[in-house]
């Protein structure tokens, strides 16, 4: 270890903290990473990785030396000054982010060093946080620890690219030092560097998250308006994409976004603005088309098959995006569901997500293959835009099924192709 490495702490190695962990160890410092959940850290130390994330085992593996495990917060505030928070922020039942992680690691701070230690924020924190830890610090007579809010863009499936590649850092502060300290850990990355006070840090990650939960609504929205007047939303959203005030990225229609954070954030938004006195109508309607998309394929369903009692539908992808295996808030779990409800027999093949769908949905026949899934089925629906999905064997699938009917709930495959295969074929706002 050379004299200038600087070691980090992580707490909560969850999804964002191990990956910011290990991306923090690759840059060249040494990182403590902490949980209380003493299995994962068990798991860590003999170099079993708990989530699933492309690239990271192998990164893990690299930086190994300079990556710590273990269960005890003293061995963090012990050697690091810098210390990240990455603890989960799910939402209650009033929509607000729940805070009791954050403040379970306040109530357990150790003996600090009031000249050593700058509390870095990670979790997706609700904006007004960093003054109520800043009250919880002086309550314990630490006050004049340094607290930097530091949010993370981080997408599932390309994680470690995102964080190594990143848009933009964002680094709010109240002591420009201490800001400094948190922007040094990104000096070698080639992104602009966003310094600002604490609270607009907090409400650019809230913004960013909704504005693209807003786009994916609204082209949602065009495509159920194509499909009434024979336009198709694949194009459109191509036409539109090349105004480059528009840009081309999330324009991509389907039933629906899902995953960690998109719902859970937009909704936190909307509730911090209620609980300001401000009602913010655009992200009421966002949430409220993202439901009804989930659950348009069962009228498409319905519009080919008639009643969808003893039918069987083969759904294709479980996971809320491809290259994960996270089933948070994923569209299959509510089409499964409602299928299920009009007395469907619903089966699934999903490339990793199968050995984590038990528990998020009951009642679903979970395949091993492609063609088991398809087997005996009366339409087969497209959820989750994996690569292995590009190249259907669309002639075997012919055979093994009832009718030759496939429903494209991520307008992902070729259409052509598809009928010419001698299917009847459905996407979301094609024509
Ligand atoms: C997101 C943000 O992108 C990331 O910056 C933030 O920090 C965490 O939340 P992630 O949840 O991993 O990342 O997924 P993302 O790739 O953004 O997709 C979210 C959902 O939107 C998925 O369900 C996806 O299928 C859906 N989506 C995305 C669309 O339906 N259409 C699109 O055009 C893009």
């Amino acid at each position: 270890m050379t004299a200038e490495t600087t070691y980090v702490g992580m707490i909560g190695i969850g999804y964002v903290g191990l990956v910011t962990a290990t991306c923090l160890a690759e840059l060249g410092n040494h990182v403590v990473c902490m949980d209380i959940d003493g299995e994962k850290i068990a798991a860590l130390k003999e170099g079993r990785i708990p989530i699933y994330e492309p690239g990271l085992p192998e990164l893990i593996e690299k930086n190994r030396e300079r990556m710590t495990f273990t269960t005890s917060l003293s061995d963090i505030f012990d050697r690091c000054e810098l210390v990240f928070i990455a603890v989960d922020t799910p939402l209650t039942f009033t929509g607000d982010a729940d805070l009791s992680r954050v403040f379970a690691v306040m109530s357990a701070l150790p003996g600090l060093s009031a000249d050593h230690h700058i509390l870095v924020m990670k979790s997706t924190v609700p904006v007004g946080t960093g003054s109520k830890i800043s009250s919880e610090l002086a309550r314990q007579e630490v006050g004049n620890i340094d607290y930097v809010s530091n949010p993370e863009f981080l997408r599932e499936g390309s994680a470690i690219k995102d964080f190594l590649n990143p848009d933009r850092v964002i680094i709010g502060s109240r002591d420009a030092e201490a800001g400094e300290k948190v922007a040094a850990l990104y000096k070698n990355l080639d992104t602009p560097v966003l310094r600002t006070n604490i609270p607009t840090a907090e409400m650019i990650k809230y913004a960013s998250n909704a504005f693209l939960a807003t786009k994916i609504s609204f082209i949602n929205e065009i495509a159920n308006v194509c499909e009434e007047v024979g336009a198709d939303v694949t194009v459109v959203a191509d036409g539109m994409g090349y105004d480059q005030r528009i840009g081309k990225h999330f324009l991509n229609a389907g039933i629906g976004f899902g995953g960690s954070c998109f719902p859970k954030d937009v909704t936190a938004l909307k509730q911090i603005a209620g609980n300001s006195g401000y009602h913010f109508q655009l992200l009421t309607a966002v949430i409220e088309v993202n439901e009804l998309q989930k659950r348009r394929v069962v009228n498409k369903l319905q519009k080919h098959l008639g009643t969808l009692a003893d039918k069987t539908i083969a759904l294709l992808g479980l996971a809320f995006k491809p290259n994960t295996s996270d089933l948070r808030e994923a569209s299959s779990i509510v089409l499964a569901s409602r299928l299920l409800g009009d007395g469907a027999l619903v089966k699934a093949y999903d490339p990793v997500a199968i050995p984590y769908a038990a528990k998020a949905v009951r009642g679903i026949l979970l395949c091993d293959d492609i063609l088991s899934a398809v087997r005996d089925s009366d339409a087969v629906v497209l959820v989750t835009e994996w690569d292995e999905f590009t190249d259907l064997p669309l002639e075997k699938m012919k055979k093994l099924m009832r009718r030759p009917l496939i429903i494209d709930g991520r307008n992902f495959l070729d259409p052509q192709k598809i009928r010419d295969a001698g299917f009847t074929y459905e996407g979301i706002g094609r024509s």
